[in-house]
């Protein structure tokens, strides 16, 4: 998949492209399945909500660990997701950053505060702000339902002074500093991510963002995957965190098929649920 001129152009003007539907219905219904079988594992790379239910699945695009996933590793190295990454970072050689499922259930689902995700990732050792999200949504996404909302331009102003919000979630969040937050809303619209399931949303590291509770009755499950060229990787830092936010693989991937997931999604379907993989 060759983007545009403009879809480029439209990228380092806003720090965001959405692509509609871009996986298909069969595509999407195998990579719900598999979540459903992600979602019966305990591990350490699973995170829940103060109420039990699931917030986020980590490590899906390993071929080990508990949280291995054949589909998603497949999804990851699509053309539609990989080569556009690669068209965008102007770089072949990447890798991925991390992986999540954010599962939102259904009026459980809370609050990811608004920030920038390299607020942190500096933290982790990241020298630049060089990387890409990518939100693939699992579900039709419904702003009612805790949509994404992207503050469009926003990456133009630089990394922005955090502070940590233990308020948030079960992870330790960073959140965007008040007055500098209020300056930025107030300069620009917020736009809420919103489409069919299958739909994606591309942004930079730097972009602010920030999602509200799931008030709906369905549940909002949404993929990311955090590519990162393999030359800017992280130089070490005192207090390492985890390989599942950030990654030591630092390997570079390479192109999969797009036909991929769902030969890999009728391998994973023969994995028992109830069960980590040894
Ligand atoms: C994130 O910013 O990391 C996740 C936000 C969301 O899933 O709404
Ligand atoms: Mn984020």
């Amino acid at each position: 998949m060759q983007l545009t001129n403009t879809q480029r152009r439209d990228f380092d003007r806003d720090g965001l492209l959405i692509f509609p539907n871009l996986f298909t219905p069969d595509e999407i219904r195998a990579l719900r399945h598999e979540t459903d079988r992600l979602a019966m594992i305990e591990a350490d790379y699973i995170k829940r909500e103060r109420t039990g239910a699931l917030r986020t699945i980590f490590r899906v695009h390993e071929d080990d660990g508990p949280t291995r996933s054949t589909a998603f590793r497949a999804l990851s190295r699509t053309p539609r997701l990989l080569g556009t990454a690669m068209q965008l970072l102007r770089d072949e050689d990447l890798y991925i950053f991390h992986t999540k499922i954010n599962l939102k259930p259904a009026l459980e689902g809370t609050i990811w505060a608004w920030h920038q995700d390299y607020g942190s990732w500096r933290l982790d050792g990241v020298p630049t702000a060089n990387m890409l999200t990518y939100l693939v949504m699992l579900d039709d996404a419904e702003e009612i339902g805790g949509a994404l909302y992207l503050l469009p331009g926003s990456h133009k102003l630089g990394t922005l002074p955090h502070i940590e919000d233990a308020a948030v979630g079960a992870l330790n969040q960073y959140s965007v500093k008040r007055d500098v937050l209020l300056s930025a809303l107030g300069a620009r619209a917020p736009i809420a991510v919103c489409g069919a399931a299958g739909t994606v949303a591309v942004f930079h590291s730097n972009i602010i963002h920030g999602s509200g509770h799931n008030m709906s009755g369905r549940d909002r499950r949404q993929l990311y995957i955090v590519y990162n060229p393999v030359a800017n990787k992280p130089q070490s830092v005192p207090k390492p965190r985890g390989d599942h936010v950030c990654s030591i693989n630092h390997a570079p991937i390479r192109l999969g098929g797009d036909e991929g997931i769902l030969a890999a999604a009728a391998v994973d379907a023969q994995k028992r649920p109830h069960t980590a993989p040894a």
